[in-house]
């Protein structure tokens, strides 16, 4: 066991920061972890009476209009959760208000670093409480209602912040929908939510460019008759079309003198709709995954404490987009609950020079630090040297979300970017659990790099064999969870029976997460990927039938088969196999087009690594393709394709290899 960092580091002036938080006063009161006896017994505690850990914990985390009437209600075997029944409470007010009564009203909630260096934002919580005051009052004033969805389309600047705490202050239900999604699946969920009005930009930065992002929306709202108003920021000043009566510029919105500046929060029912975030599952239909207001808010606050420490005068900084579940619990809810201060990006790491994160963390003295494995490993390609070049001493908690973080990426993240001084917390979670459920406490659990280590502090999870039975130590199995948290997801929007096929079924009365799992002698838990058709590429979802249907609805296509395939830096890379109609050519040409077409259908997110044309797919007779055989191809395994007799061609999968190796340039044996 790797004990290095945890001997190597002590906590100091824990004294002197708990007495400066108390001056505060908002004094959200911090669940003490400081050994692994901690630990356990708070685990225990938790998993014996749940309702009063929970209770405790949303109690001390959160302001509430009005207590809630029973803490915990649930069933997985129907399924139906509820946390906090009867309670009040709104995830603006808990936000900003109670922080801006007191001396935080000066501090600085969020800081704003632009692509271009120096485009730097820096708002108070007043500021930012104002800003989402007057932006929801514009909102009620063009007709959103509690209930009505708002579909938010941005690049990564504060408006996207002042977007979400405007919906909550006034009950609108926010979707984000992250901005390298194309018109096309921009307008699939902007259909499914039926949203009332889309917020956007007219373009957006990345690297130094400038990329047109309203266009899409015009596309996507050709066919979204829900959609009202279109509230358009002026980023980039490029010329963007308006569409008279339906598209209204942010600035005019906000400049309208009479919005008020204090407006009150609404008061929410704790199971009240907060937000609906879309995500990849195994259909080829992506679920709008429903998350409510009490649990929620509870969960985002808690893990946030547990895992990032939390102290007064940090800046913590999650590298996450904010479209996406780790952007919207660790960049926004969670530092903001705690009256933190919060850092957003606007760029790249690599741009304009490969020390930008790092030059990042010496500019603003950044102190957590949360991001990929991706992103990680990609820096570790460009040598140390630009990481030398900076300070980094103000670090104290390296994070890592998203996929699986191999030992060697996080022994660098650990010895090159921590100095070998400060814990790594390898956090497991999904868009489905609202927060992290599975990592190690910082400077208490013993790391062992590669493991997310233990569950939190009452998360029971399980690893369960394909026949429910539990899985022996070490030996792999689906991690489930056996009791309900309070960020967990409540349903999937517009689709009742979704939420029980999805994470139900399989396994009878245990949430089931999708991800391949084993546990060591120790109950570590390690990590395997996904065990569904669920493709993780550079931390993002993508469901294989979602690209199948993509490529699918190429008029050159007669069948397709998506995959992942192991790649170095962005852990899965997509890779297609391609049946073209009879009539079609396999050419260069039409890889590029194939490719173009999948990024206009999905986003540049989803281009394909490889695509491969064949002229058949493995089946078996009853006419399903066997992707196991083609999964095991990519991955350049074919010593062990498993049984084949089921095949109505065996020879269909040495063309294929021979095929394959062609295209990789590599042979599948070596
Ligand atoms: C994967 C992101 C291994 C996993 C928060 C999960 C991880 C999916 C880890 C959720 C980790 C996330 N180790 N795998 N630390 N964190 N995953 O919904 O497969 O975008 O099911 O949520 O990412 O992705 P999502």
């Amino acid at each position: 066991m790797d004990t290095k960092n945890v001997k190597k580091t002590k906590r100091t002036n824990t004294a002197k920061v708990a007495a400066k938080s108390s001056a505060f006063n908002v004094n959200l009161s911090k669940l003490k972890i400081k050994s692994m006896d901690d630990y356990e017994a708070i685990h225990q505690k938790a998993l014996e009476d749940p309702a009063k850990f929970w209770g405790e914990r949303a109690k001390s985390l959160l302001h509430w209009f009005k207590p809630w009437e029973k803490t915990l209600e649930w069933d997985f075997a129907k399924p139906h959760v509820e946390w906090f029944t009867g309670g009040k409470t709104n995830a603006s007010y808990n936000c900003l208000d109670r922080h801006i009564d007191g001396p935080r009203r000066n501090k600085v909630a969020l800081i704003w670093q632009g692509d271009p260096e120096d485009d730097v934002r820096i708002w108070t919580y007043q500021m930012l409480y104002d800003r989402v005051c007057r932006f929801a009052s514009a909102l009620k004033n063009l007709g959103v209602r509690k209930g009505d969805r708002v579909v938010i389309y941005l690049p990564m600047i504060p408006e996207m912040v002042v977007s979400m705490l405007a919906c909550s202050r006034i009950g609108a239900v926010h979707v984000l929908v992250f901005a390298g999604f194309s018109a096309s699946s921009a307008q699939s969920r902007i259909q499914d939510c039926e949203a009332k009005v889309v917020i956007t930009s007219d373009g957006m930065f990345r690297a130094g460019r400038v990329m047109p992002l309203k266009a899409n929306i015009d596309e996507a709202l050709k066919d979204c008759p829900s959609v009202r108003r279109v509230i358009v920021v002026n980023r980039t000043n490029m010329p963007t079309a308006m569409k008279e009566r339906r598209d209204i510029w942010w600035r005019d919105v906000m400049s309208d003198r009479s919005l008020n500046a204090r407006l009150p929060a609404v008061q929410m029912d704790a199971e009240d709709l907060l937000f609906i975030l879309y995500t990849s599952g195994s259909t080829g239909k992506p679920k709008g995954v429903m998350h409510t207001t009490g649990g929620y808010l509870t969960y985002a606050a808690h893990t946030t404490q547990l895992v990032f420490d939390t102290r007064e005068e940090d800046v913590h900084w999650c590298t996450a987009d904010i479209g996406w579940i780790t952007g919207h619990t660790y960049g926004v809810y969670g530092p903001l609950l705690l009256g933190g201060t919060t850092m957003m990006f606007e760029g790249g790491p690599r741009w304009p020079d490969p020390d930008r994160f790092w030059h990042i963390i010496e500019k603003y003295r950044v102190n957590t630090f949360y991001t990929a494995p991706t992103a990680i490993r990609l820096l570790i390609r460009d040598g140390d040297e630009w990481l030398e070049k900076h300070d980094r001493s103000s670090l104290r908690i390296l994070g890592s979300v998203g996929e699986p973080i191999d030992a060697k990426t996080w022994n660098w993240y650990r010895d090159t970017v921590g100095d070998g001084k400060i814990p790594v917390v390898d956090t497991w979670w999904q868009t489905e659990s609202g927060g992290i459920l599975v990592s190690p406490i910082p400077y208490v659990t013993p790391l062992k790099p590669g493991s997310a280590s233990l569950p939190l502090p009452g998360i029971d999870v399980e690893v369960l064999k394909e026949d429910g039975k539990p899985a022996k130590v070490d030996e792999e199995g689906h991690l489930v969870v056996k009791n309900p948290w309070p960020g967990m997801l409540r349903g999937v929007f517009g689709d009742k029976s979704k939420f029980k096929e999805n994470y139900f079924s399989r396994f009878s009365g245990f949430y089931l997460s999708g991800d391949g799992v084993k546990k060591d002698q120790d109950g570590y838990l390690w990590l395997q990927g996904r065990l569904d058709d669920v493709i993780n590429v550079s931390g993002h979802r993508f469901s294989t039938a979602e690209m199948e249907a993509a490529f699918n609805a190429h008029p050159a296509v007669a069948e397709s088969s998506v995959v992942g395939m192991p790649h170095s830096v962005k852990g899965e890379a997509i890779y297609a196999f391609i049946h073209l109609k009879e009539e079609e050519k396999p050419t260069d040409a039409m890889r590029s087009d194939l490719r173009k077409w999948v990024r206009k259908e999905i986003g540049p997110i989803a281009t394909p690594e490889y695509i491969q044309f064949v002229e058949s797919l493995p089946k078996t007779r009853s006419g399903k393709i066997m992707r196991r055989v083609l999964r095991k191809i990519v991955s350049g395994n074919i010593e062990d394709l498993g049984d084949l007799t089921t095949l109505v061609d065996v020879s269909v999968v040495e063309a294929l290899v021979t095929e394959h190796e062609l295209l990789t340039g590599r042979s599948s044996l070596s």
